[in-house]
């Protein structure tokens, strides 16, 4: 096991740190103990991940017969505030008291829901991470996002609560299932194009090791987004404006899984399908050159196979993306690459360019021969 690397986090008031590495979270119990005594050590989880990763990582944490572990659903319809009530109580009846330390241990769902009890129970206990899944690695363990789904949309109440502590451990990853695991290598490829050309390459050059789960190659590129993402949420924290790059291709991806009902794509599925889209865009508003756009594309294409593109009128796509919160007085706003390992917001994109894409976008996963036809 190489030395693991450590990321420092600015929040409001505080610093945390990430701790990436294969290994980790078989040393979880020593990263603990650094942050002072607690207590005790609340485990909360999916019985799902705890199958899963449960063994080894109570070895890890050297967790004792009878030491809690309080059990959520996971999945999109757990996050709600019901879900927050039932993991409260349960923390009541194990005698969690205001030194108590919350270990989540899953994936964004369980972090994010996690994250909320740790910040309202007893009006906010110690919290660390321990993501599960390889988008809760790169992105919804960092920067202290939380909270719950409403009926009436998705991640409407919550609050800021930065971590103590991120364990980072790609290992935990080997039991991921092959969706999530793709859908979350959309996001790593995100963070190459916007702010790190170094990491593209590395994807470009090692995308078949990284997709076959090599330690060493998922290692590198986790950490390298962990980082970049530690540090845009560290120069702006609540959202006023760097931390909008993080949506590229997001305003398309929103829109596609819209559209379908949040039925028909994984979210990085559609992240995936938001990026080619916006290096198409990028490209017809000559802000992303040709070449760049065609790598984009072309390693995005490697993630196949991503559901199809659905059958719905641009018209509609167009409505979803109207509604998206990056549009500003009418002009469809998007985050657009200028040149790759760059990005930033561009708020007046005509709107037939817009159309031409969504036209065109479609048939960016159809195989070579079918493009040249
Ligand atoms: N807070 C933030 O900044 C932020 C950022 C991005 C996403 N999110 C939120 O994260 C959620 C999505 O998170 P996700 O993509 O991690 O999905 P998820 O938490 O729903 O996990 C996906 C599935 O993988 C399973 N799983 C998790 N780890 C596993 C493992 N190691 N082995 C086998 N199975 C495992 C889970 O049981 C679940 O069925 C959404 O609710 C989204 O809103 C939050
Ligand atoms: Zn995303």
């Amino acid at each position: 096991m190489s030395k693991p690397k450590q990321i420092s986090v600015r929040a409001a008031g505080c610093r945390y740190t990430l701790v990436c590495g294969a290994g980790v979270s078989g040393q979880a119990h020593r990263w603990l103990q650094e942050l002072g005594p607690a207590t005790g050590r609340f485990i909360l989880t999916s019985p799902r991940v705890w199958r899963a990763v449960g063994p080894a990582l109570s070895r890890g944490l050297r967790l004792r017969k009878g030491q809690p572990v309080i059990f959520m659903k996971d999945g999109e319809v757990a996050k709600t505030l019901q879900t927050v009530e039932s993991l409260c109580r349960a923390l009541s009846r194990a005698g969690a008291d205001r030194q108590a330390l919350l270990v989540a241990v899953g994936g964004g769902v369980v972090g994010d829901v996690a994250g909320f009890v740790a910040a309202s129970y007893l009006r906010g206990v110690k919290l660390v991470h321990v993501p599960t899944t390889l988008v809760a690695q790169v992105d919804s363990s960092i920067g202290g996002k939380t909270g719950v789904n409403l009926p009436e949309g998705k991640n409407l109440v919550g609050a800021f609560y930065p971590p103590r502590q991120v364990l980072i451990d790609p290992l935990l990853l080997r039991t991921l299932p092959p969706r999530e695991f793709r859908g979350g290598l959309a996001e790593v490829i995100k963070y190459g194009v916007i702010a790190d050309k170094a990491l593209f390459a590395y994807l470009e050059a090692n995308i078949e090791r990284i997709l076959a789960r090599d330690a060493r190659a998922l290692s590198h590129v986790i950490t390298r987004s962990a980082a970049i993402k530690a540090r845009v949420v560290s120069r702006d924290e609540r959202e006023s404006g760097l931390r909008e790059i993080l949506n590229y291709g997001h305003t398309f991806g929103h829109a596609l899984e819209s559209a379908t009902a949040y039925r028909r794509f994984q979210h990085g599925e559609a992240v995936a399908w938001g990026m080619m889209a916006a290096a198409l865009l990028g490209h017809e508003a000559r802000i992303t050159p040709a070449q760049d756009a065609a790598r984009i594309i072309a390693l995005v294409r490697r993630l196949h196979p991503l559901p199809a593109w659905p059958a719905v009128h641009p018209a509609h796509l167009l409505r979803a993306m109207g509604r998206d919160k990056k549009t500003r007085g009418g002009n469809l706003r998007f985050v657009l690459s200028p040149a790759l390992g760059q990005a930033r917001t561009y708020d007046a994109i005509p709107l037939p360019l817009v159309e031409r894409v969504l036209r065109h976008a479609p048939h960016l996963m159809e195989p070579p021969a079918k493009i040249h036809a």
